[in-house]
């Protein structure tokens, strides 16, 4: 293998981790409340699916994942920005919903207005 294959090789490597799966991150994560058809359980868990909250702007979307809300946990140290931008996207593209997808930079930002932990990929939180 050239040194030109393999750094090529590594590349993709890097560049698959970088971005996951809106659908698998929101199965993983997300479906177990609001189910993967995106429309809740009445009374307990609200629907995402068709929500005009959902396909508002994005960065109260996006607040309500790195703070937590009510019964809702917070998401900030468990998903990386990148992560949070890409299951969002999902969100608000899924089930009919209709609205423009988020930027890793965006929630970045947004993670320094809100002042919210940082993801720290790798390190076991002691909090727990
Ligand atoms: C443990 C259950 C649970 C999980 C897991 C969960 N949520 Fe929620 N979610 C809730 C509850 C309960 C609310 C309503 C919170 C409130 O307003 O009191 C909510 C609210 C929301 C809202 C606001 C909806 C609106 O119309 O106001 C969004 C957006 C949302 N969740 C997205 C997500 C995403 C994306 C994930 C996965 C990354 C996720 N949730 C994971 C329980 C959950």
């Amino acid at each position: 293998m050239t040194l030109r294959t393999i750094l090529a090789a590594a590349l993709l490597i890097v560049h698959g981790g970088a971005f996951a799966d809106g659908k698998a991150l929101f199965a993983k994560n997300c479906a177990a409340c609001h189910q993967a058809s995106g429309k809740g359980i009445p009374g307990a868990f609200p629907a995402l699916a068709g929500s005009k909250f959902v396909q508002g702007p994005s960065a109260d979307v996006a607040a309500v994942l790195l703070k937590g809300r009510g019964g809702m946990p917070d998401f900030s140290p468990t998903l990386a920005d990148a992560d949070i931008a890409e299951v969002l996207s999902y969100v608000r593209s899924a089930w009919g919903n209709q609205a423009p997808a988020l930027t890793e930079r965006e929630v970045s930002a947004l993670r320094d207005t809100l002042k919210v932990e940082q993801f720290a990929a790798g390190q076991m939180s002691n909090k727990h």
